[in-house]
């Protein structure tokens, strides 16, 4: 299908205030500063079922209405743009190529949750993606669409660029905030969520960039045009991200509901070499791995649950034939324990001693007991920590062992991957 975010003919390269006005372009906040309330434009969000692009699709209009119904002053949103999580860069094609499509979401949401200031929490590595966010910024203030008195109306909006640390920790919500309030990228103990009590212990709404970048659509063309596209508990559309292993890297926009097939084939022309897949982590690294019979899988919320694993931020990889699991879940463990951010107890020696017996089943140490202590480790700090990332490295260990034991057996046994 055609994208939502990504029409077609939308040029390549930074879209400027003139060509995304000719195409409609901050009509929607135009429309909505004029004739819609802010309590008004927070319903037609939740009645678009629009749900969060940063990995746990929580729904945004009931988190907005947290912070719009808040009577603490004043309130705040966060455009988080911290995308950290290896092989997504949809938040950075979206602020680099249509970053007037973003800034129309955030004043839309600030609007709809009050807040008089929104940050731009933006990764600091991401140059361009600054660079047009900044140029946009100035285009639509001298437009009037941010400032004091925003189009002559009573809302009035700041927008400072915060940068975010270039750490995986620091795209978590309360992280982020912490950053923003010139601390270290630390996640925060919840409760409090942010919503209520968030930055400067004041309510605050923290939304994924694609998120955001959904809003202005949903306001000029309502919820019931949002809702015909997608299922009916995830509407809309999603990015999805395809790494080396298929001819087509790059980004897809899909509707909800669309066949993992038609992503992996039609849109990344199938696996480089035509190799068989082996199995594949559809929500980046902290989904469970599926065999490949479930190829014609629906990429939405429900079905990926029900299927055992999650949709994340779309990063979908492969694990093609002649590929070891071990390797691939070594490799994701090390990750998550290089990026824990060590002030939880419980994740701190969970991802280290998880990465450790994977360093060991690959090297062929440990003997068959080491296979039943992964599930006992995971289980025993699952929930620990002030954030999700303690729960992360459980899905893909979890399921690598239940799917592909006999990888895990033959390095037991070997000390090297079955097909080297
Ligand atoms: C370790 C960790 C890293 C995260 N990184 C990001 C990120 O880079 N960008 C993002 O939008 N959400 C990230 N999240 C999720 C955020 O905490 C939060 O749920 C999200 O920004 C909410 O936005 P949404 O409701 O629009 O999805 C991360 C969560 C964890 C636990």
């Amino acid at each position: 299908m055609e994208g939502i975010l990504f029409p077609r003919g939308v040029a390549e390269g930074k879209e400027s205030l003139k060509e995304y006005r000719a195409r409609g372009g901050y009509g929607a906040l135009e429309m909505a500063l004029r004739e819609l309330s802010p309590a008004r434009v927070l319903q037609e969000v939740i009645d678009s079922g629009l749900r969060g692009r940063g990995g746990a699709g929580f729904p945004t209009g009931r988190k907005w209405a947290f912070t719009a119904e808040s009577a603490e002053q004043p309130h705040y949103l966060v455009l988080n743009g911290g995308e950290d999580e290896p092989g997504s860069k949809k938040d950075r094609l979206l602020m680099e190529n249509l970053p007037h499509l973003v800034l129309e979401g955030v004043i839309l949401a600030a609007y709809a949750v009050r807040a008089s200031r929104a940050y731009l929490y933006i990764n600091a590595n991401y140059k361009n993606a600054i660079q047009n966010m900044t140029g946009a910024l100035q285009e639509a203030g001298k437009a009037g669409y941010w400032g004091e008195r925003v189009l002559g109306c009573d809302f009035s909006l700041e927008l400072p660029i915060a940068p975010a640390p270039p750490d995986y920790v620091a795209g978590e919500d309360t992280a982020a905030l912490e950053v923003i309030e010139k601390k270290d990228p630390l996640p925060r103990q919840k409760p409090p969520y942010p919503a209520t009590a968030g930055l400067f212990g004041k309510p605050t709404a923290v939304n994924n960039v694609e998120t955001l970048a959904n809003v202005p659509l949903i306001i000029a063309r309502g919820a019931k045009w949002y809702r015909s596209i997608g299922t009916r508990e995830s509407p809309g559309t999603m990015i999805f991200s395809l790494g080396e292993e298929v001819k087509r890297p790059g980004i897809y926009e899909l509707a909800f509901g669309t066949p993992l097939r038609f992503l992996i084939e039609e849109c990344g022309g199938g696996t480089r070499d035509d190799k068989p897949i082996k199995a594949v982590l559809p929500g980046g690294p902290s989904s469970a791995f599926l065999p490949p019979e479930k190829i014609d899988l629906p990429l939405d919320h429900d079905s990926l649950r029900a299927a055992g694993s999650s949709i994340g931020c779309g990063v979908v990889r492969l694990i093609t034939a002649g590929s070891c699991v071990v390797e691939e879940t070594l490799r994701i463990a090390e990750f998550f324990a290089a990026e824990s951010c060590g002030q939880c107890p419980a994740c701190r020696m969970e991802t280290n001693i998880l990465a450790t017996m994977l360093k060991k089943v690959q090297q062929g140490q440990g003997g068959a007991p080491i296979l039943e202590q992964f599930q006992k480790v995971i289980e025993f700090n699952k929930g620990k920590g002030f954030c999700n990332l303690v729960n992360m490295p459980g899905p893909p260990i979890e399921s690598a062992l239940k799917l592909f034991r006999s990888d895990f057996e033959f390095h037991l046994a070997n000390g090297r991957c079955p097909e080297a």
